[in-house]
């Protein structure tokens, strides 16, 4: 069994911002059961023993927690790499040096778009994207460590380069340019969001040349959309591998999505020790390493490299969480998959279920 390295440690569910393709659920859990500042840090001592070595402070916003200095303190005492994905809402200047103070070692600013107007409808929130450009110009200025994270979908994929000139702008050291990942409300809103093949081929070939032409300030790295793929990606680097994700409530998941498979059970840091969950939880037993793999996967000799792409995408679309990734062309819901992305879809007017809020 291998160690994980990596900790999502997702604060609470609340934002202020209602993003269409969040990965939250579609039910999010509510302020009254966050865990709270203790327990945080207890999970990070039990995870730094374990040999993760970052953790990933997200939400929800996780400005919205008016403990996030002391869990940034909690973090860097445990001896993490402390990474703060944000929407930035809820930072101003003060508050971010305070984080610096705290330990904060990087932070991850979501921008929606190139110009406010489309920005904020996506964000839901108006006025979200000056405040962005705002608060990126906060973190240059004290010498924090800054990505952009931008998701890519329908409304902003023509908008690819300007995303990485605006990125670069901003003094970021590194954009991450993810198409939509179809998982809770980005599923709930597919078709709305999904590109069309040819918006996708064309926004891929930019991305070598805006490697080249940036490649002595800003690293691009390409999360790669799977509705247009032959191959799938290893998931979260494979289930229960290299990463946890802890729920605002405290439960333990192998990836952000896994709650909508049925019948799995999650453990929760209130309850055991995070060793204990990783090694032992059934959740983290059910897709761990290729004994539960059917075929194509059982005999395929990518089955180490991919684990079988990711198994929330194999429920959503072909029904069972044990199937190959529809992404992939060997699976036989391949052709499903390329059906939900066919033009057809594209006529689909561009108006979002927007995620709500937490009941409190
Ligand atoms: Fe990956 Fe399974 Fe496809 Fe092989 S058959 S490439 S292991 S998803
Ligand atoms: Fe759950 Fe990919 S999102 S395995």
């Amino acid at each position: 069994m291998t160690q994980p390295l990596g900790l999502l440690a997702e604060l609470t569910h609340r934002c202020p911002l209602a993003c269409p393709y969040c990965s939250n659920p579609l039910v999010l859990e509510s302020r009254t059961d966050e865990l709270d500042t203790a327990t945080w840090s207890r999970v990070f001592q039990e995870a730094a023993a374990m040999g993760v070595l970052q953790v990933h402070l997200s939400g929800g916003e996780p400005a919205a927690r008016r403990d996030l200095r002391e869990i940034v303190a909690a973090a860097r005492d445990a001896g993490l790499y402390t990474n703060l994905i944000t929407s930035a809402i809820g930072l101003d200047a003060v508050r971010l040096a305070g984080l610096q103070k705290a330990g904060l070692d990087h932070v991850q600013l979501s921008i929606q778009d190139i110009d406010a107007g489309s920005a904020d409808r996506i964000a839901g929130y108006g006025g979200a994207h000056v405040r962005k450009l705002a608060f990126a110009r906060h973190v240059v200025q004290l010498g924090l460590a800054l990505t952009v994270n931008t998701v890519i979908h329908r409304a902003n994929i023509g908008n690819t380069p300007a995303l990485v000139a605006l990125a670069a702008e901003l003094g970021a050291g590194r954009i991450e340019v993810a198409h939509a990942q179809y998982h809770g409300w980005a599923l709930r809103n597919r078709d709305a969001l999904m590109p069309t093949a040819e918006q996708v081929f064309r926004a891929m070939e930019q991305v070598e040349p805006l490697r080249a032409a940036y490649s002595d300030r800003l690293v691009i790295d390409l999360v790669v959309p799977d509705y247009y793929a032959s191959q799938p990606k290893p998931c979260m680097g494979g289930w229960a591998r290299r990463s946890l994700n802890v729920t605002p409530a405290g439960r333990v998941l192998p990836c952000h999505a896994a709650e909508t498979i049925p019948g799995l059970e999650f453990w929760s840091v209130r309850d055991r020790d995070l060793a204990e969950i990783w090694s032992q939880s059934p959740a983290f037993q059910a897709f761990r390493g290729t004994e539960w793999m059917r075929e194509p996967c059982r005999s395929c000799d990518r089955r180490e490299i991919d684990f079988g792409g990711c198994r929330c995408q194999a429920l959503a679309i072909a029904g069972d969480a044990r199937e190959a990734d529809p992404a992939c062309a060997l699976s036989p819901y391949h052709a499903r998959m390329q059906d939900l992305a066919r033009p057809v879809q594209h006529d689909a007017p561009l108006t979002y279920a927007y995620r709500g809020r937490p009941a409190a």
